[in-house]
């Protein structure tokens, strides 16, 4: 079964999403296969997010993704990439449909509340990195 990694950001803990995400995940069909709530340290954001380093956007990235906990969890099905990408809406929220949970809870584009793998090899890239 194709595997992907979610991140539900600080954004989206902070402000109660926790529930709201996963469950929109869930009534797709998709199985959360693993789970973990975590606060990450600057070195494995590193591996997570290399293909952006030295990118403009980069640091303000890092601070965010290390200013609260984070729920990372290996959501899995069918398609579930292409899947999940579609749930979670265009990176920037403006262009995110409504309906998405970007479209629906986000505003800005480094704060988007919750991230999925882009491809097949990239998510078992990243689970290999949180799991
Ligand atoms: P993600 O990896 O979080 O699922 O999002 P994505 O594939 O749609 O976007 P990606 O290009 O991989 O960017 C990773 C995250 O970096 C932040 N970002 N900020 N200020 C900017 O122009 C900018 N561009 C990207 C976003 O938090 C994005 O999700
Ligand atoms: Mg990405």
């Amino acid at each position: 079964m194709e595997r992907t990694l979610v991140i539900i950001k600080p954004d989206g803990v902070r402000r109660g999403l926790i529930g709201e995400i996963i469950s929109r995940y869930e009534k797709k069909g998709l199985k959360i296969s693993n789970i973990r709530m975590i606060h990450a340290d600057e070195e494995i954001l590193k591996k997570h997010y290399a293909e952006h380093q030295g990118k403009s956007f980069y640091k303000d990235l890092l601070d965010f993704m290390m200013s609260g906990r984070i729920v990372v969890m290996v959501v899995e099905g069918k398609n579930v990439v292409e899947t999940v990408r579609k749930i979670n809406g265009k990176t920037n929220p403006l262009e995110a449909e409504m309906g998405s949970i970007r479209g629906d809870f986000a505003n800005f584009v480094t704060e988007n509340i919750v991230h999925g793998s882009d491809s097949a090899e990239s998510a078992e890239r990243e689970i290999s990195i949180w799991f």
